[in-house]
């Protein structure tokens, strides 16, 4: 797909499929334009067919032995709440739309006036880019539908058209390529997905775009005793690795940021097994999060920003059951030194993240954002579309929340409640690793904190619910959504306030 920006109007682009977005009520300017070309044929079918220009509505109408032969609407809503992911979620219908009758050359009209035109062009094209990916890997026969080969977003302003050249859609490109890395390895069953593939996918980053990579052993990581993290590696048969990547920007650096990943790359809970319908058979997406911090790093080794120093840690392993797995009741030293009391096995990811979160913390990073499929309980508070997001930071919290915005992404910030932090006192070690059940992702967050340095700017991002989409929405197809990636990457471009 090859993405262009130009001032030529709806009115007299010719191509294949042309998709234009109608306001409710009138129209709007695109409607007149329509009229100029079309005439009154266009208004007597619109009528005919009850198109109202309602969010989600859309309409195909087809001009044999014409170019554009294909007119897609699409509705776009009451135009005073018409924005950014108004352009996005239209540009995903149309990329959706126009993909299933095969169309080869798009052209989309969008009412863009109002918005600043970089951000215009980069949402609509990440939208039908991000909405028209479809992993095909593990069947036999793919069932895929070919790709439009160019798409043009029309009614540009002229001088924006210019501007928006290559550059804009590389960056695209990026970004884009960064969320369907994310995307493919939550997507691949965990007999593929190891610890040993997500550092071979770790070192591929590295060596494809100039990053340091430092794989951690077990060995390595007990010597730093981590034993947090290799407490919950033990019962695998397959060895945990340590993943660590520096992102060194060209030219001076402003700012040292930590991005932290949780890499189960499969969750069986452990003696504390996960039984029927605790969603035991989609395990593998328990290293969602390391997906979306390696998937940011393919993508800022790509963009390659400035300012910014990025470490990417992924602490990856399985929790398993065997003779060598830890026992319910066992107590792990993590390496700060504090004990912790295993109270429940299935609650591992805050153990792999604790020994993570120490070790980013001993890189003297300005900032650690921590990303897990960590709590069940974060699904209930927030459902599917929302991320959980604790920061003790108004201001990181504040510009991870803008930076995901502006990718469509979100989330919303969930309280560090601190006398929630009674729930993990132990009678036998300094904490346990589960607290009760209300609140549960709230205990969650409160444990990780224990193993931040006091003071430093941290925030904690749970994407249990948000990792995967059962049936699709938006951009995101049926299954991996790739979350964070967006978020993360606009976040580091945007200097990584904190
Ligand atoms: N990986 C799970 C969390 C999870 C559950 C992610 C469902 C996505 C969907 C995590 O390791 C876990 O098992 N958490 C427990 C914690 C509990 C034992 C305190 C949970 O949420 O039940
Ligand atoms: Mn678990
Ligand atoms: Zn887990």
């Amino acid at each position: 797909m090859e993405f262009r920006c130009t001032s030529t109007p709806a009115g007299s682009w010719s191509g294949d499929t042309l998709a234009v977005g109608l306001f409710s009520g009138g129209g709007g300017p695109l409607k007149a334009v329509l009229e100029a070309r079309l005439g009154a044929a266009l208004v007597e079918r619109l009528d005919h067919r009850q198109f109202k220009g309602k969010t989600g509505e859309s309409l195909r109408l087809e001009w044999l032995g014409t170019t554009p032969s294909v007119l897609l609407l699409v509705g776009l809503g009451d135009p005073a709440e018409f924005g950014l992911d108004g352009v996005r979620q239209a540009a995903a219908r149309i990329a959706k739309a126009a993909q299933v009758q095969g169309c080869t050359s798009l052209g989309i009209a969008l009412p863009v006036e109002g918005l600043e035109p970089q951000a215009a062009a980069a949402t609509i094209a990440q939208a039908v880019r991000l909405s028209l990916f479809n992993d095909q890997r593990f069947k036999s026969e793919a069932e895929t539908k070919p790709l439009p080969a160019s798409v043009e977003l029309l009614g540009f302003p002229e001088a924006a058209a210019e501007l928006l050249g290559s550059g804009l859609f590389s960056g695209v490109d990026a970004l884009c390529s960064g969320v369907e890395l994310a995307r493919q390895l939550v997507a691949a069953p965990p007999n593929q997905v190891t610890p040993q593939a997500l550092a071979d996918c770790a070192a591929a980053i590295a060596s494809e775009f100039g990053l340091e990579l430092k794989l951690l052993e077990r060995s390595d990581c007990a010597a730093l005793g981590m034993g947090a993290y290799l407490g919950v590696a033990q019962g695998s048969d397959l060895p945990p690795k340590f993943i660590h990547l520096t992102y060194r920007p060209p030219g001076e650096v402003r700012r040292r940021v930590a991005l932290v990943g949780k890499g189960l790359t499969f969750d069986s809970g452990g003696y504390n097994l996960k039984t029927a319908g605790s969603q035991i058979e989609m395990m593998k997406y328990d290293m969602g999060g390391s997906a979306a911090v390696l998937g940011a790093a393919r993508a800022i080794g790509q963009l390659q920003p400035e300012g910014v120093e990025v470490h990417v840690i992924v602490p990856a392993c399985e929790n398993m059951i065997s003779g060598g797995a830890i026992h319910p009741g066992d107590i792990l030293t993590a390496s700060n030194g504090k004990t912790i009391e295993v109270n429940n096995t299935d609650a591992e990811g805050r153990l792999v993240l604790a020994d993570a979160l120490v070790y980013a913390c001993g890189l003297e990073p300005d900032v650690v954002v921590d990303l897990a499929t960590l709590t069940g309980a974060c699904v209930i508070a927030l459902g599917h579309e929302i991320a959980g997001l604790w920061s003790p930071s108004d201001v990181l919290a504040g510009a991870l929340d803008a930076a995901a915005s502006l990718g469509g992404e979100q989330v919303w910030r969930m309280p560090l409640q601190a006398t929630y932090r009674e729930g993990l006192k132990s009678g036998v070690a300094d904490l346990k690793n589960t607290g009760p059940r209300p609140g549960g992702s709230i205990t969650g967050a409160l444990f990780l904190k224990e193993f931040v340095s006091p003071g430093l700017a941290w925030a904690h991002l749970d994407i249990a619910g948000t990792v995967w989409s059962d049936k699709g929405r938006g951009l995101d197809p049926a299954g991996a959504t790739g979350f964070g990636v967006r978020t993360l990457v606009n976040w580091v471009v945007a200097g990584a306030p904190a």
